[in-house]
């Protein structure tokens, strides 16, 4: 049964059936956390909707939780509001053999983005050095480490509460060979760091900060590499030609040779709002 359905099933016995309608058709499983996000027609529903979903998922979830703010703050935290059980916000998420240790009240991590970190590393080459501007607890980086032999991964946060989390993740998945966080504003941490014309490939997994950042991940990269460039656009938009329209100015103001390989839609984060990831080539 989908996790909808599920929910859909659990609700009828608790919210009046003219409310059924608002049940979300899905919730995100985060370690041993759900993320449940009711709308405010189910308000007075709530805790007892939480209770009947953590009496069925139990043991294997420990609490129900709801986003209670739109991730306004820079480095992308939500809030939230307990529904039901016990214990903090910390929890170990397991994807494709890597563990990552996240606290939801201190850092950005989705476990919507599992494709998207198997994806862009299954383009990683072996020995290839690569630059995450936004690293957050390290997934994208951790799952390159653990699947491409001899790579360099240069992770980059602003926040220090996933730059703190993100070693315990190195240690965790033992690719502290391979990885290197670091800690700073992505921009001023590759000028102190002497990270210019190293890389093979830049990620810029922040779809809200990377279009200020394309100059400089292009100074970060070798005479050639991929930019993994992320955005916002709507939905009903041609998203190649959105992407292209956002980079183009910036790309032909440095004087580079660039080509957009493939682009597609991350996910929905809002009815009119979507994420979408741009693969770069570039020459320069
Ligand atoms: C959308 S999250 C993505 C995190 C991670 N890539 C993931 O998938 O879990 C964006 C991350 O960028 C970080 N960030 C925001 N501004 C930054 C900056 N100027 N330099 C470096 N990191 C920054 C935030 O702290 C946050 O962890």
């Amino acid at each position: 049964m989908s996790r909808g359905s599920m929910l859909r099933k659990l609700a009828e016995g608790i919210v009046p059936a003219e409310f059924i309608k608002y049940v979300p058709k899905g919730f995100e499983v985060i370690g041993d956390i759900a993320i449940v996000n009711l709308p405010r027609e189910l308000e007075d529903y709530r805790f007892k909707l939480a209770e009947a979903l953590l009496s069925h998922l139990k043991p294997r979830i420990r609490l129900i939780v709801r986003r209670t703010s739109p991730a306004r703050d820079p480095n992308r935290v939500h809030s939230y509001e307990i529904l039901a059980g016990n214990g903090g916000l910390e929890t170990i998420h397991r994807e494709g053999g890597c563990v990552f240790k996240v606290d939801i009240s201190k850092v950005f991590f989705t476990s919507r983005l599992q494709y998207e970190r198997s994806r862009i590393a299954s383009m990683v080459k072996p020995g290839e050095v690569i630059v995450n501007m936004f690293a957050g607890v390290g997934p994208f980086s951790i799952v390159i480490a653990k699947r491409v032999p001899t790579v360099k991964v240069y992770s980059i946060d602003i926040n220090p509460d996933a730059y703190r989390l993100m070693i315990e993740n190195v240690k965790l998945n033992h690719v502290e060979d391979k990885v290197i966080p670091l800690l700073g504003d992505a921009a001023q941490v590759i000028e102190s760091h002497n990270l210019k014309h190293i890389a093979n490939r830049v990620l810029m997994p922040s779809p809200e900060h990377a279009i200020n950042y394309l100059a400089k991940a292009v100074e970060t990269l070798k005479a050639e590499g991929y930019i993994h460039y992320y955005d916002v656009a709507h939905p009903k938009t041609d998203i190649k030609k959105h992407l292209e329209n956002r980079v183009s100015r910036i790309f032909d103001e440095l004087g580079v040779e660039w080509s957009i390989t493939s682009s597609r839609i991350i996910r929905s984060v809002a009815p009119s709002k979507v994420y979408a990831c741009a693969d770069i080539f570039i020459v320069r």
